[in-house]
Parts: C-alpha cells; structure tokens; sequence
C-alpha cells in the first residue's frame, strides 16, 4: 500500500516509517520539522535501502495537503504528526489546540475528497488520566489536566464521530505507553530540544556526562521503592504495532493500547540502564513533579488478540538501544 506517514521525521514516525518499508508498504513523509531533521528521512532511506517520497508541509495547510493527495495514490494514512510537549501546551495552550486539531481536520477533510478510508492516529496512555489500572481500552476517558493530553481525547472523538457517519472510514487509534529506545543501526532515536522532559533521553544524557546527575521525582509513591512507575515499550515494537494496525484495519473505529503490560519504576529503570550498558548514572530524589500520578501500565491484551501484536523488546534492549544512539548522536 501506499501509505502516508505525517510526522514521519520525527522519533516515533521515523521508526514507523522503517517498519512499513521493511513490510513491503511505499512510504510518502509529510512533516513540517518543526521538531525533526530532514537527514531522518536520508536515514530512514539508508537503513532500508529504499525510497522514501518527502513533502516538507504543515499539515494545517489544505492547499498543500491537497497535492500530496493528488500526485499520490494514498491507500492509508498514518498520522502521528502534532506538538507533544505536556509543559509547553500548558504555556502555549492556542499553539497546540491549533497544530494538533487543525491538522487532523485538514487530513481528515482529504481522507473523505480522496476517498482514502484507512486512517491510523497517535494517542497517549495520557487520556487515561488517573484510572484505576492497568489501564483497559474500554475505560471512559478522565482528563489529563494539559492541553496536550485534551487534545488527544479531542482528536479521539473527532475521528469516531466522522467514522459513525461514514462506517467505511476505518480507524485504529493506538494508545501508545512510554516509548523509549532506538533503531539498533544507532541511526534514528529521540533527539529532543534542550533539557530533556522525559526519563529515558534524561538517563542518557547523565550517561553521557551532558547533564550532572538525574533527578527522580519523589520516591514516596505507593509502588514498588517510592519512584514512579510506567509501562515503557521499545520504540521499534511500537512501529511494528502500527503496521499491525494498518493490516488488520476494517470498518468502523478501533482502539489499542500499545505497552508491555508491565510497570518498571524510575530506580528500576536506572539500574537497567547501568547494567546493560556497564556506565553509572548519578542521581539524586527530589520534590514529586506536580501533574505526574503514581502508576501507569497498560492491558494491552486486546491488540494480542486483535491484532496478532506483542510488545517483545525487554529493557535491557531499550536501554541497550537508547544509549547506543546516543553515543552515535
Ligand atoms: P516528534 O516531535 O519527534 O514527531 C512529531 C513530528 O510531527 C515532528 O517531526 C514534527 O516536525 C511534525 N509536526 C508537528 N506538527 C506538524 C504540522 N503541523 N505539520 C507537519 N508536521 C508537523 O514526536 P514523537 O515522539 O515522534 O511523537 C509522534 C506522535 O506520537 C505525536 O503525535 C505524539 O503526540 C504521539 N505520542 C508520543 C509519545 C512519546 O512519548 N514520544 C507518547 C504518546 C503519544
Ligand atoms: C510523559 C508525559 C505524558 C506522555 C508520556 C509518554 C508529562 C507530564 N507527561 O509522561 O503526557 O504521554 O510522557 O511519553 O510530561 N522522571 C524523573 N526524572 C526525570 C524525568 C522523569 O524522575 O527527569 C520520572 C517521572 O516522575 C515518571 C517517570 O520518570 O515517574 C517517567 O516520566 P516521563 O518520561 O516524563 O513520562 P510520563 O510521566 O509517563
């Protein structure tokens, strides 16, 4: 199929795009790089030896939009493109109310022009909010006190509603944990501007000896020593899981949620890190980060049944993975 991957330039998309290459799928990148490099579409190219068709376009603007789908024959979509910053979106709420939604409504108006009725969308485990776990697709959805995080239920009930009017718009939502590691070439990975936000990038830019030490935020949360604990998925399952998703696609909407349906805590994580990479990484316990809740881990059942797709990359693989990329990078 041809199969266009907005956002493809980035840390998730890039990934992606490798795994729908690999699966025999033709790949056209819409990406703006307002958060990615265009070298990570030469990279995704090197690593798979082949062609890969890119629009340097926002996808807020329907004109241009509107060639994409008019010189391609796009048989799906997958639209991970949109701003991800939980602080940011609180700072700069109109920002990502704009982004994120405009441009799924412009892809969405082009999906029904172009009659394209395959249509796959980056969710978080974040809609969750502070539901009682693990987390089951069938939950109602509670709010996630950021910007970010609404605009994902937002856009999650735009797309069900336009698939309620028209059954043969086919969509899968996926729910994604907290995806971590890299392509083990070393090549791709998650680049983030400034100071990291996230535990992984953070970990290994410790390693590294860019940053002095770790903070973990609290270790008197009700889990297994104190620290936070999440479901981290290595970012090469969660492509794979997108092209499950595309595969196994029929009518109407469908929603899965991609993780391990296993919880590691920050300490746990640490010590991964400095075993599989034999480095030490500095840390220090601090205040809790306002907003973060104790526990997050996902029933990701339903895409094993559903979808023939399971999470099979370990931690040690993720931190492997990380920190090799970040060596590269
Ligand atoms: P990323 O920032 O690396 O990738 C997003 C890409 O979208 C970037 O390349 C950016 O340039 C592009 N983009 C943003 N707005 C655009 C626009 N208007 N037009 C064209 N391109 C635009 O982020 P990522 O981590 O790869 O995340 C991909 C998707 O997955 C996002 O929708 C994100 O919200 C979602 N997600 C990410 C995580 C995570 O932890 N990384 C977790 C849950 C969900
Ligand atoms: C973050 C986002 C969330 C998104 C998810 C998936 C926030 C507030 N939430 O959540 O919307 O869906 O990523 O990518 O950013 N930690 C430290 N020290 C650090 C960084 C993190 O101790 O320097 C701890 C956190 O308190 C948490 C765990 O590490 O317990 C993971 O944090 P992080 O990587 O930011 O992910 P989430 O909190 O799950």
């Amino acid at each position: 199929m041809n199969i266009l991957v907005t956002g493809g330039a980035g840390y998730i998309g890039s990934h992606t795009c490798v795994s729908l290459l690999e699966a025999g799928h033709t790949v056209i990148v819409a990406d703006n790089l307002c958060n990615s490099k265009r070298e990570n579409v030469e990279k995704i190219m090197q690593i798979t030896d082949k062609e890969v068709t890119f629009y340097e376009i926002d996808l807020t603007d329907a004109k241009a939009v509107d060639v994409v789908f008019r010189n391609y024959k796009v048989d799906g979509v997958i639209h991970l493109a949109g701003l991800k910053a939980v602080g940011e979106s609180v700072d700069m709420p109109l920002a990502y109310y704009y982004n994120n939604i405009v441009s799924t409504l412009v892809l969405a108006k082009a999906c029904q022009k172009f009659n394209v009725n395959r249509f796959v969308f980056s969710s978080s485990a974040t809609v969750y909010g502070d539901n009682t776990l693990p987390f089951v697709e069938t939950m109602n959805l509670l709010p996630t006190t950021n910007p970010y995080g609404e605009t994902k239920a937002m856009i999650e009930r735009i797309l069900a509603d336009i698939s309620k009017a028209n059954p043969a718009f086919s969509v899968s939502i996926l729910r994604y944990f907290n995806p971590v590691g890299a392509h083990e070439s070393g090549l791709i990975g998650e680049e983030p501007n400034g100071i990291p936000n996230n535990l992984m990038p953070y970990i290994t830019q410790v390693a590294k000896g860019k940053l002095e030490k770790l903070r973990v935020f609290g270790n008197d949360y009700p889990t297994v020593d104190g620290t936070g604990v999440r479901d981290y998925i290595h970012v090469i399952d969660l492509a794979e899981g997108h092209v499950a998703a595309l595969n196994n696609l029929t009518e109407g909407v469908h929603i899965y949620n991609l993780g391990t349906s296993q919880g590691t805590s920050v300490l746990e994580l640490v010590k991964a890190f400095e075993e599989a990479n034999s480095i030490e990484v500095p840390y220090e316990i601090v205040d809790r980060r306002p907003g973060d809740i104790a526990l997050c881990y996902a029933d990701a059942s339903k895409a094993k049944r559903e979808l023939g797709w399971t999470a099979e990359r370990d931690i040690i693989a993720m931190c492997r993975d990380a920190w090799r990329f970040e060596k590269n990078y």
